[in-house]
């Protein structure tokens, strides 16, 4: 089998600089969902009919099975065809499919060609309002005679309800054949991929028709609204196959995975969080309201709470995170460990059950077990030029409002009093503090306005 993939149109309607087919579905470009259900068909060929905005296409999905086409001008979508029929295997059938029709499920094609083995099958569907799709004709014994398009179609056949779908699977022996009798004379002054149909019928070869399962997997995207109402579609089969797996969701609606969520048993997740990348979450992990999670793993058993943010972070087990945390890529958290409010942390690495519940920026660190850093703590990392690391030994207690100016070592056991400035290495089991001499003065005076 090959596999054609019609991705030549313009896209006028989407207003954008982007070629169509780029434009992000669920994190991914449109034509790349179309690419991946093709590859499960196994087939000997895809080709993908670019045009174009060709060059980006190319530049951001190019892989080394796909065929590339190039179409220039685009004369339509017989003409399409045209162009990839010297890529094709000879034998068996060659399924057509779009670029801008992303949601399009394996089953529903291997139907199609199933029913495509000894003829010509195309994809409907019926729409209570067809308009702008070529509608299928059929005889008084309910054959397929032809498809006629909207613009071409008579007020009695534009009355039809049931439409192609574009996607069809023909034999290719034929193909040559027919596509050299398309003609341009109609509406548009195209050639018409479905004038085939009528040609298959004169020829005695059978045409069948398939049914799409729901409307949604034949939606194309021709502008932004579509695009969004695609991508609700998109996030929706996500999160039912996630509640499938046993995941808790308190709204399948207000959930986005941009990516790979991979989740373990009795997961949770609150509304409007969104994932991006590859996210791990293993088993009992929840995650409260508002929070995004990119490229990150989440040990069983760890909380993180409303609004907070992980990117390229790992998180041990019986974490709890947030509100407002922010994990930085290279953050990486043993078990236990707790990180609260409006802690930032970068390439810092905090082992088994150390803290940093309120305010601070840890950066290039590397802590220990059962640390405790303070409210406003700040490790001064970067000089403008050069970036160094900070070493918090185990069972250390970094006081509030402390600045550990890199390179610095607090060792194990080691106290540092409230608004220390750390320079020097803080020796084990002993207090450290720098702190300028606290002073009362008497009799002084605030200042006060001048009276007019
Ligand atoms: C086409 C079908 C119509 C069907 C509808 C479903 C034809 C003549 N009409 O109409 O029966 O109901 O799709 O959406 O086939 N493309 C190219 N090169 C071209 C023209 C189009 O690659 O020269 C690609 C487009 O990128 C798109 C697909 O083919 O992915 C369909 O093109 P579009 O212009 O949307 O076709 P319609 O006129 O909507
Ligand atoms: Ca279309």
């Amino acid at each position: 089998m090959n596999i054609v993939i019609l991705a030549a149109g313009q896209g006028k309607r989407m207003h954008s600089n982007l070629p169509k087919v780029l434009h992000p579905l669920a994190g991914k470009p449109l034509v790349e969902h179309v690419i991946e259900t093709a590859r499960s068909l196994e087939p000997q060929r895809i080709c993908l009919v670019h045009g174009h905005g060709g060059e980006a296409v190319r530049a951001s999905v190019d892989a080394p099975d796909l065929t590339w086409v190039l179409q220039e001008p685009q004369l339509g979508t017989g003409h399409a065809l045209m162009q990839a029929l010297p890529e094709l295997c000879d034998s068996g059938s060659t399924l057509v499919l779009y670029g801008d029709v992303p949601l399009i499920e394996v089953e529903t094609l291997k139907q199609l060609v199933h029913a495509a083995r000894d003829g010509l099958a195309i994809l409907t569907v019926e729409l209570d309002d067809p308009t702008g799709y070529g509608r299928i004709v059929r005889d008084v014994a309910g054959l397929v005679a032809r498809i006629v398009e909207q613009k071409d179609a008579s007020p009695e056949e534009r009355r039809i309800r049931e439409i192609n779908t574009g996607i069809m699977a023909l034999p290719t022996a034929r193909l040559a054949g027919w596509l050299k009798r398309l003609s341009n004379d109609n509406a548009q002054g195209e050639y018409y991929l479905t004038d085939i149909v009528g040609m298959a019928v004169a020829d005695g070869v059978a045409v069948r028709t398939t049914h799409a399962r729901s409307a949604s997997e034949v939606r194309g995207v021709n502008s932004k609204v579509q695009l969004a109402e695609l991508e609700r579609v998109a996030q929706r089969r996500i999160a039912d196959r996630l509640m499938e797996q046993g995941v808790r969701l308190a709204d399948p609606a207000r959930i986005d995975v941009r990516g790979e969520l991979v989740c373990g048993r009795d997961v949770f997740i609150d509304v409007n969080c969104v994932f991006e990348g590859r996210v791990v979450l293993d088993e009992a992990v929840e995650i409260g309201p508002s929070c995004v999670l990119r490229n990150a793993q989440i040990g069983a058993g760890s909380r993180v709470a409303a609004f907070s943010h992980l990117d390229g972070a790992i998180v041990g087990p019986d974490g709890v995170i947030g509100p407002f945390a922010r994990l930085r890529p290279g953050t990486e958290l043993a078990a236990g460990v707790h990180v609260g409010n409006f802690v930032e942390l970068k390439n810092s690495k905090l082992a088994e059950q150390s803290k940093a519940n309120h305010l601070a920026y840890v950066g290039d660190a590397v802590v220990g077990s059962r640390v405790n850093i303070g409210a406003g703590t700040i490790t001064c990392n970067y000089d403008g030029a050069n970036k160094f690391k900070t070493i918090i030994e185990d069972d250390a207690f970094i006081g509030s409002d402390t600045q550990l100016v890199a390179p610095v070592t607090v060792g194990r056991g080691a106290t540092l009093g409230a608004g220390t400035t750390l320079t020097r290495d803080a020796p084990p089991d002993t207090l450290t503090i720098s702190r300028v001499a606290q002073v009362s003065i008497p009799g002084w005076k605030r200042p006060q306005k001048a009276r007019k």
